[in-house]
């Protein structure tokens, strides 16, 4: 699902903020990164929009003569489908295009070696599940349950610490890769400080989803043990929460922050086959992995379409609230 005025928010601040002086003499190539780019669409027109801001910042500072090639890094990992992403990259496209496989919560990039990174819809996913959600001897064993929201305040915090670490993983190996200037643009499922977690959408969702696993077990399609050792390996945080770790990693300066909506209130609502392919192309692979065959997947999915085109009323309307965070840090100087 796009943001509607993303493409404007993210050329904004590269008209504003990004410091092309700092890196113009000395580069003849700019660039950039896509984490988490999937197979596309999404990622073609966001590479082809940053580039084109990029070439528009140069020649409104009168740069004309210096403007750069363009370098994409596309990122995500090794078990992508690179092939069909590269081969519907369009032939006029302004930029040359290279794939880096492997997680970013590690080292992808040699240092000082980036100037602009983006990710979009790909840093909720965290890189394991805590193990304490699995452990029956740990307060934070999350029995009967596959997320967090109606969980004992224990789960939540095992997430919450994933995800404080991971980020700061993530953080970390970008401090080390972008040059001093660079900027990053990170878009994320979001929940805003004021929100209460039981008003959280997209946890509505994936609440629904748990449902549909736990009707099975009921009627004994999938093994209780299976559902009870199942947790989805995501997270969705307050730009509060996000702010502390930015600030507490101190490689780089916020500046920006802020909810965005997925739909303005004058769009229409996806139908729900819409949201159960979205949901079912990111959630499809963990819950593969760990029932494996002893799950049928049609059969869940299907379950969870009849339970979103029932509650559509709630759900349209937790989802025009603004539910992702937009941030854009700058890294600072060694
Ligand atoms: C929902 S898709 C987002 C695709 C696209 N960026 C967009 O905005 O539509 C999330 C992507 O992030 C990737 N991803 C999740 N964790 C990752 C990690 N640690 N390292 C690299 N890619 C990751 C997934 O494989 C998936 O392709």
């Amino acid at each position: 699902m796009g943001i509607s005025n993303l493409k404007s928010r993210i050329d904004e601040e590269i008209s504003r903020k990004l410091d092309i002086k700092s890196f113009s003499s000395t580069t003849t190539t700019l660039h950039i990164a896509d984490l988490g780019c999937s197979v596309g669409p999404e990622t073609y027109s966001a590479m082809q929009d940053i580039v084109e801001s990029i070439e528009l910042k140069y020649i409104s500072e009168g740069l004309n003569s210096q403007i750069p090639e363009f370098l994409v890094f596309f990122n995500d990992f090794s078990s992508n489908d690179f092939n069909t992403l590269f081969s519907a990259l369009s032939p006029n496209k302004k930029y040359f295009a290279a794939a880096v496989p492997g997680s970013f919560y590690q080292r992808l990039f040699a240092e000082r070696s980036l100037h602009f990174v983006y990710s979009s819809h790909s840093l909720q996913w965290l890189s394991k599940v805590p193990a304490d959600l699995v452990d029956q001897n740990s307060l934070a064993w999350n029995k009967g349950m596959v997320f967090y929201t109606n969980a004992p305040k224990a789960v939540v915090e095992a997430y919450s610490a994933q995800f404080a670490e991971d980020m700061d993983s993530f953080l970390c190996a970008r401090a080390e890769e972008l040059v001093r200037g660079g900027m990053m643009t990170l878009l994320m499922p979001g929940l805003s400080d004021e929100t209460p977690l039981s008003e959280c959408s997209h946890c509505m969702l994936y609440d629904l989803l748990g449902s549909c696993l736990l009707e099975m077990t009921q009627m004994g399609l999938v093994s209780e043990e299976k559902v009870d050792s199942f947790n989805y390996p995501m997270y969705i945080a307050s730009p509060k929460e996000l702010q502390g770790l930015v600030e507490k990693n101190k490689s780089f300066i916020i500046e920006s922050m802020e909810m965005v909506s997925p739909l303005t209130m004058e769009d229409e609502m996806p139908s729900a086959q819409v949201f159960t392919m979205q949901l079912r192309d990111g959630m499809q692979k963990p819950i593969k992995e760990h029932f494996g065959a002893e799950i049928d997947l049609d059969d869940l999915f299907d379950r969870f379409s009849k339970k979103i085109a029932d509650s559509s009323h709630l759900i349209e309307e937790n989802y025009k609230k603004p539910n992702h965070l937009f941030m854009v840090l700058l890294k600072l100087g060694d």
